[in-house]
């Protein structure tokens, strides 16, 4: 049997997970992070990659952020594009400087991870938690297993970073919160390509035919997206069928895509899901381990590390100075930003993508929103502030 002991034991060593970790350390607070898979499979996994303005600024608070700031490539605007017309949002002018990093999620992973274990983090791949117990209590207890060895991570709180499919949620007594979801009847084809992007800022684009993305990972290397069908599988997509799709759905009056070899294909369902109370005792959860959202806008990745100041702060102000009351108010505090978020994200979902006949009232309500975007200042700086993401201070009573 192994006995580890810490005073905040982190499940999962995603995003959400190794910010905790390498922010406590910073305030001299211990802690101890395990994690399912190994150290390749996690720095492996494709993700999402758009840096919001209040994450960068975490980072760089943390002094994480010096191979995002020489690989990431800063964009200060987006194209929004309907029917093959394009309309641009620039975050910088609308939002007083705010930008946007597209920067890949597992290449943040791999910085937080090497900071963390440079500086001697406890960290234990391949070793599954199993059961939290006692957080009702001032000493809960992970139980885990490594190696085909049991052990037991004792800690003063449990910190549940361990995605939609963890032990954190479900934990939780039942009757101690609600939950929402929403499955959209459409799912994203996502590939990567070694080929320059044929944008400068990434392309949001409605077409009759369905949903398309361009964004990118570098000068040599392009990410895109295409809508399609829930029960669609990867076999049925030729690199051909991709690209002509693209072609056709990213196609706008003088725009050209250029077509390259793809490496990596596959296809991501699309849902909200949500529950209204993140902390039960001395278990408290944060990033998907709490909430989902749809990727289009980005926000994941963002609002997982957002949950986590919440969580710090408050673990800050529990030993330092022995008050519980930012833990008392951590749900509500990370739940201003987290529905802003979800509205959002489910606005750019149905805003952009085909939801049922080419020219139905749907389509048309569509439409009239992007139609009112060429007009109206105030309804780009909407879209803008949310995009870029909006100030922690906004969110404060
Ligand atoms: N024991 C240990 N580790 C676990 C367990 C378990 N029982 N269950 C899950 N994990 C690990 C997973 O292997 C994963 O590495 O928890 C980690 C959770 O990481 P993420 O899924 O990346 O979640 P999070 O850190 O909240 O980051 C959210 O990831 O899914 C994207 O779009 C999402 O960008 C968002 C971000
Ligand atoms: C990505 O680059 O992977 C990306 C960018 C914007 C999104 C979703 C994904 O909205």
């Amino acid at each position: 049997m192994i006995n580890i002991k810490t005073q905040v034991g982190i499940i999962g060593a995603g995003p959400s997970g190794m910010v905790l970790a390498n922010w406590l350390k910073k305030h001299d607070i211990d802690a101890v992070v395990i994690e399912l898979r190994s150290r390749e499979y996690v720095e492996g996994r494709v993700r999402a990659g758009l840096v919001e303005q209040n994450t960068k600024d975490i980072l760089k608070e943390l002094g994480l952020d010096a191979r995002m700031k020489k690989e990431g490539i800063v964009h200060d605007g987006v194209y929004l594009s309907f029917d093959e017309e394009r309309v641009h949002i620039p975050f910088g002018e609308l939002t007083g400087g705010r930008t946007i990093t597209i920067y890949g999620q597992q290449e943040i992973t791999k910085d937080l991870t090497d900071a963390w274990l440079q500086e001697g983090g406890e960290l234990h791949f391949e070793t599954m938690a199993t059961k939290i117990v006692d957080f009702d209590t001032k000493r809960p207890k992970i139980h885990f297993e490594k190696d085909d060895e049991e052990g037991i991570l004792e800690c003063d709180f449990v910190a549940a970073c361990d995605g939609f499919h963890g032990i954190g949620r479900k934990t939780l007594p039942k009757k101690s919160f609600h939950s929402y979801d929403i499955t959209y009847p459409f799912s994203w084809l996502g590939i990567l390509a070694n080929v320059a992007p044929s944008t400068d800022e990434l392309i949001y684009a409605y077409h009759e035919n369905g949903f398309a993305l361009h964004s990118l990972r570098s000068e040599t290397v392009s990410r895109l997206y295409v809508q399609v069908d829930n029960d669609e599988s990867v076999d049925n997509w030729s690199d051909d069928r991709i690209w002509s799709e693209l072609s056709q759905r990213l196609a706008a009056p003088g725009f050209d895509l250029e077509k390259g070899p793809i490496f990596e294909k596959s296809i991501t369902p699309m849902r909200s899901h949500m529950i209204d109370s993140l902390r039960s005792g001395r278990l408290l959860l944060a990033g998907d381990a709490a909430h989902i959202v749809p990727p289009t806008g980005g926000k994941g990745m963002n609002l997982a590390i957002a949950d986590v100041k919440h969580m710090v702060d408050a673990f800050v102000a529990y030993y330092k100075t022995n008050s519980e009351k930012l833990l008392d108010t951590y749900t509500n505090d990370a739940l201003r930003r987290i529905w802003r978020a979800q509205d959002f994200s489910n606005f750019m979902t149905k805003l952009f993508h085909k939801q049922d006949a080419h020219g139905s009232f749907t389509y048309r309500l569509q439409k009239a929103k992007v139609d009112y975007l060429k007009v109206s200042k105030a309804y780009r700086t909407t879209i803008a502030e949310n995009y870029v993401g909006l100030p922690f201070e906004s969110f404060k009573n």
